[in-house]
């Protein structure tokens, strides 16, 4: 049997790509190894979306070539694929085949006629169509959690803005059919999956014609699907939390108190700049009208540092944004010029020192206001999905609803499995917990 070997960088859907394409290969016979040396087919799944992802898998085709033997096939895949294209061969002469996002279902064929003769391709065709529905992907239990899966709903971005290279990367936005989404999470379902995190580049934006997010959330979460217990979605975009979105949240049981609310700046001319569809009073609305549709929400972010044209004072709004919000989390970017992104022909370019700089104060800020939070939580009782064994030692890392990570004692086979564990102490960052005598379920 053959046999390939991926590696996976960046985002949540390059996750969910990855499997697609196992799936892919899957259906031809293709087994998945963990030893690029023994494969026969080697892909990287890459990221594009600031330039130090670029130079990583650089470097990374960099060691990976030598196990580019004749007769052997080697893939660079995902958003730099799309965005370099044939350049990519030029660049790295070991590369056989570049594919974008919307290809994956090309890859049999590519690889057929790289192998047989030698052929070096480039694909990178949008196609509107594409959501791979007939693709059996094969879950990355390792990557998605015990018990959890990634489910895509929507692909590609219609959004604009200044920074962002995905609109380039993955082309034009288009959402699922709301019954194959419910088909796959009913599948997913009857085979163990008791947490969906369904992803989309501006996901609450999803509609497909005749349903829009908040049919999702319903269908998914409560009835049509019995045994999901944790439904979760990202990235949700600011001000597509419609009244109907919230309710459903709030009406809908196996929704997660936590949600990915990525703000970029607290300053409203940055926000601007960037072609946010927000200003800072706007997110602080829609963070107000979250908190009261589901109580308990915790709520993180992304931040870019060092857009240009950002004043000290536009800086100045984005600490005190987060210490407004009190976020439980935070994501911290410098600024990196993407190719192609609107944002390239602003002048003002701030200093890289200044950047780092201002890194430095944000990364402070946000690591005291989440330590702060954290500290509130011990003592506090929380059912926990186990995920996997930790890192270090004999624990077991479990999840909150809330998006907490907890390290608990435990046997392995709790792995999967829903518990009642209570906060013991923390890092500022991650949690001890106890485990109660008690499952959630008893
Ligand atoms: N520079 C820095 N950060 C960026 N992001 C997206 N584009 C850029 C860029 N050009 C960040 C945003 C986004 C996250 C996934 O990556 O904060 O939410």
């Amino acid at each position: 049997m053959p046999r390939i070997y991926i590696e996976t960088y960046g985002c949540q859907m390059n996750v969910s790509d990855s499997e697609l394409m196992l799936g892919v290969l899957g259906r031809e016979g293709y087994v998945r190894t963990e030893d690029p040396a023994e494969a026969d087919v080697l892909l990287v799944n890459t990221c594009a979306v600031r330039d130090h992802a670029e130079q990583r898998v650089l470097g990374r085709m960099g060691e990976l070539k030598r196990y580019k033997q004749p007769g052997r096939v080697l893939g660079v895949v995902g958003c730099m694929a799309q965005r370099l294209g044939p350049k990519l061969l030029e660049r790295v002469p070991q590369v056989d085949l570049v594919i974008g996002p919307d290809g994956y279902r090309g890859l049999p064929e590519l690889i057929a006629r790289a192998r047989d003769g030698g052929e070096r391709a480039a694909e990178v065709e949008f196609k509107e169509w594409e959501h791979y529905e007939d693709v059996p992907a094969v879950r990355d239990n390792a990557a998605s959690g015990g018990g959890g899966a990634f489910v895509t709903v929507q692909r590609g971005c219609d959004y604009r803005c200044t920074f962002c290279i995905v609109p380039m990367t993955r082309g034009p936005e288009r959402s699922r059919k709301l019954a194959d989404v419910v088909g796959e999470v009913t599948r997913l379902a009857a085979n163990g999956t008791t947490e969906v995190t369904l992803l989309g580049q501006t996901v609450n934006s999803y509609h497909d014609g005749e349903h829009d997010f908040a049919d999702v959330l319903r269908a998914v979460g409560r009835g049509a699907v019995d045994g999901i217990r944790r439904l979760r979605f990202t990235s949700p975009y600011p001000t597509d939390f419609t009244e109907r979105v919230l309710r459903a949240m709030a009406e809908t049981p196996a929704v997660c108190e936590h949600v990915h609310l990525p703000v970029q700046s607290g300053s409203s001319r940055t926000l601007k700049r960037m072609l946010r569809r927000y200003d800072r009073a706007r997110y602080l609305e829609v963070v107000a009208a979250l908190r009261q549709a589901v109580p308990g929400i915790a709520l993180s972010t992304d931040i870019i540092v060092g857009f240009p044209g950002e004043t000290e004072a536009d800086f100045q709004e984005t600490l005190s944004l987060v210490e407004e919000v009190q976020f439980d989390d935070a994501f911290t970017f410098k600024y990196s010029v993407r190719e192609g992104t609107p944002a390239v022909k602003i002048s003002d370019h701030v200093d890289p020192e200044v950047q780092t700089e201002r890194m430095g104060r944000l990364v402070a800020l946000v690591r005291r206001v989440v330590r702060q939070r954290n500290i509130g939580l011990v003592g506090t009782t929380h059912e926990v999905l186990v995920e996997r064994p930790a890192r270090r030692g004999d624990l077991l890392q479990c999840r909150t609803r809330t998006n907490k990570i907890a390290l608990a004692q435990g046997p392995a086979e709790w792995i999967g499995t829903y518990r009642q564990v209570r906060f013991t102490g923390t890092t500022g960052s991650t949690f001890t917990a106890w485990p109660l005598e008690q499952p959630a379920w008893a």
